[in-house]
């Protein structure tokens, strides 16, 4: 007799529950996508000890037939397929036919559910895989699935999972971002009768993001609007005999790609990918090409190693998707990645550009630093009123690791950036320089009312009149300022002779006046490179520079890309160049400094970044050596064409290393912070 046997349906099912059911959260992931699949429009979680007692889903959905509420048990019973076809093109969430019976054979599940079609429902009670029994009830139309004692008959697999608190932060992360997901559906969640999340529809993300991370994390939001993408596809392969025989070229065909949803701007940095919330017709995914095309988006915007927030709905024929990857189906792979990557790349880049956002000074009374005020912590999921960071699971986002594969070392190496050390600032110097009243104003300074006059004290006991005398200011109170005022903004003088002081139609202003000249430079070499226009300046006496090992290998293959840049240089003896010639604006002193630069980011680049993001690198470094450093007079000449010229840059929000360059103390926050208002 052969060795070979088929294994039990019980036995395959508990190994398809490995992949699928993972964790409680992995069982309220397969359940609610049911729930969507079935067309739910209120869907309520309960759970009770993280999910491991209890996890109970109730939906409005189409229900099941009772004859229907049997065969879902059944391995590979599904109705979402019927037809090899239909794989190529899966609308749905779930497709693989194998969530109930996989959960049903590690726990206790009962299945209560009612179609419209039929006056009586189903009840089904399955435990560790077998039936216990099959009854008629009455119930309204809908479903709902109670999983009790997770893991009861695989104890190996309970000692994998982590404390309460994780557990139930993954399953409060799923629900958020399916919420996220379906503005125009009602999702509850309960832990123990407390209400964790409760958000009934609306009728936009931008709304529905407002329920879950509340308003202030809006204001750091950007939108995104739907922008649509038409890829030309390729005409099908004939083998010449047959294109002879056809007479007309068939007409091109076309695959669209919508992509809409809300970014932050590049002053919000996180320090892992958690708040990146990706969907995928529909589907909350894990994708390599899409979280690359993100931070692609944010390169020389946000420092190597920070992430923003984005929440991305992503959609296109289901053809030009493969969802059918992971048996979890997290993972999906695109027809045609490389278009989809610099779709969205450049989609992002487009919105960010047109927003300008500005980064806001943190109120002192802000709950959370700037970098912390973390959408991952949604303010609707709370309980009892209570803000989500004061939930002892506030950190749940931040935990979610199925969602958070920590970033690829390549990846991560693609985005490398030096971040130059800053100079320290001279706390010698007088902190503030203002300008006697005697300096000429132009005319839009002169246009902007006075401080005095904007500000008029009022005495403190007198509050309601102190909102009669701010009405003046109230109009412009909602209007976020974009860097799109920033010449027109009135500089005061510089703090430390470092950053610049200037007021605007809403608020205070501080320009970092070394990185908004790193950008303005930065945009100006690359624009030059691109066109071959860059400036030179030749030295009187060549600079020879010594070169190591590595960086002799190197050389010769930067050597045009140096040309190119205006630093004219050729070997000059054994491991030596000479350098003849700079671009315009470079110190000699800095020279050195900016080729050693440049060769140590070929050496760790070269492989594995595009030409472009090599390109952006080596512009950043002669941006940030050739920029007016910090401790630097400026008179008020020279820094009204500093904002001027920033304001003319294409990404005047941060300097090629991320950095910030602009804070803005709103007029709101300042009246806030004196309890005005
Ligand atoms: N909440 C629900 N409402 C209505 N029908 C449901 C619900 N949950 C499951 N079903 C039915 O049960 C079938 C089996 O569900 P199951 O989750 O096991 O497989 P699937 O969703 O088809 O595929 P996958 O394994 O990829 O999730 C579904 O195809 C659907 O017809
Ligand atoms: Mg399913």
């Amino acid at each position: 007799m052969g060795r070979i046997r088929i294994l039990s349906d019980n036995v395959a099912n508990k190994i398809a529950a490995g992949e699928v059911v993972e964790r409680p959260a992995s069982v309220a992931k397969e359940l609610l996508e049911n729930s969507l699949d079935a067309g739910a429009t209120e869907v309520r979680i309960d759970v009770e000890n993280a999910g491991r007692r209890l996890l109970r889903i109730q939906d409005d959905g189409c229900g099941m037939l009772r004859d229907d509420a049997m065969l879902a048990f059944e391995r590979h019973a599904t109705s979402k397929l019927s037809d090899v076809r239909d794989l190529l093109a899966i609308g749905t969430l779930g497709f693989r036919g194998e969530a109930l019976p996989s959960i049903a054979s590690v726990s206790r599940l009962v299945l209560e559910t009612r179609a419209a079609d039929e006056q009586t429902g189903a009840a089904v009670e399955i435990a560790g895989g077998k039936l216990l029994r099959c009854d008629e009830i009455a119930r309204p139309v809908g479903t709902t699935i109670t999983v009790r004692d997770l893991f009861f008959n695989v104890p190996a697999r309970k000692k994998f999972l982590r404390s309460d608190q994780t557990e139930l932060a993954h399953i409060g992360s799923l629900v958020t971002h399916y919420s996220l997901g379906h503005a125009n559906k009602r999702f509850e969640l309960y832990h123990e009768g407390r209400e964790l999340l409760n958000v009934t529809p609306v009728g936009s993300l931008r709304d529905r993001a407002f329920q879950v991370f509340g308003s202030e994390a809006m204001n750091d939001l950007v939108d995104l609007p739907p922008k649509t993408f038409e890829l030309l596809l390729p005409p099908p392969y004939h083998p010449p005999f047959a294109r002879e025989a056809t007479a007309e070229p068939a007409e091109p065909e076309t695959a669209q790609f919508v992509l809409e949803g809300l970014i932050s701007g590049p002053h919000l940095q996180k320090l892992n990918r958690n708040s990146i919330y990706l969907f995928v017709n529909g589907r909350l995914i894990r994708d390599k090409v899409l979280l690359h095309a993100i931070s692609a988006a944010y390169h020389n915007l946000m420092p190597a190693g920070c992430y923003p927030f984005a929440l991305l709905f992503l959609n296109c024929d289901p053809g030009e998707v493969d969802v059918n990857v992971h048996p979890s189906k997290t993972e999906v792979r695109f027809r045609h990645g490389s278009q989809v990557h610099d779709f969205v790349r450049d989609a992002i880049r487009e919105s960010l550009m047109q927003h300008r956002p500005v980064s806001s000074i943190p109120l002192p009374t802000s709950p959370l630093p700037i970098n912390q005020s973390s959408p991952s912590v949604p303010a609707g999921f709370r309980g009892d009123g209570q803000r989500a960071a004061e939930l002892p699971f506030s950190e749940f986002s931040a935990r979610v690791q199925a969602f958070a594969d920590p970033p690829e070392a390549s990846e991560i190496a693609s985005e490398a950036e030096p971040f130059v050390n800053a100079p320290e600032i001279d706390q010698n110097l007088p902190e503030i320089r203002v300008w006697s009243q005697s300096e000429p104003l132009t005319s839009s300074q002169a246009a902007m009312p006075a401080p005095a006059e904007m500000t008029r004290p009022k005495a403190a006991n007198r509050i309601p009149d102190t909102h009669g005398a701010l009405e003046q200011l109230s109009a412009d109170w909602d209007r976020m300022d974009s860097l799109e005022a920033l010449p027109h903004l009135r500089p005061l003088g510089q703090l430390h002779e470092s950053f610049i002081i200037a007021t605007g139609r809403d608020g205070l202003w501080i320009i970092d006046q070394h990185v908004a000249h790193e950008r303005i430079l930065f945009e100006q070499v690359l624009r030059q490179r691109a066109a071959g226009t860059v400036e030179i300046q030749r030295l009187l006496i060549p600079i020879v520079l010594q070169l190591t090992p590595s960086q002799q290998f190197e050389y010769p293959r930067i050597a045009d890309e140096l040309t190119a840049y205006g630093f004219e240089s050729e070997p000059f003896g054994q491991r030596t160049i000479a350098i003849q010639a700079a671009p315009a604006g470079v110190h000699t002193e800095d020279i050195e400094k900016i080729i050693t630069e440049i060769l140590e980011i070929a050496e760790s680049e070269l492989r594995s970044a595009s030409l472009d993001e090599i390109r952006r690198n080596v512009s950043a470094t002669i941006a940030c050596r050739a920029a007016i450093k910090i401790n630097t007079p400026l008179d008020t000449t020279k820094i009204e064409w500093l904002l001027r010229a920033l304001a003319a840059c294409e990404y005047p929000m941060t300097c090629p290393h991320g950095r910030p360059i602009a804070l803005r103390y709103s007029t709101k926050d300042i009246l806030k912070s004196f309890h005005r208002i």
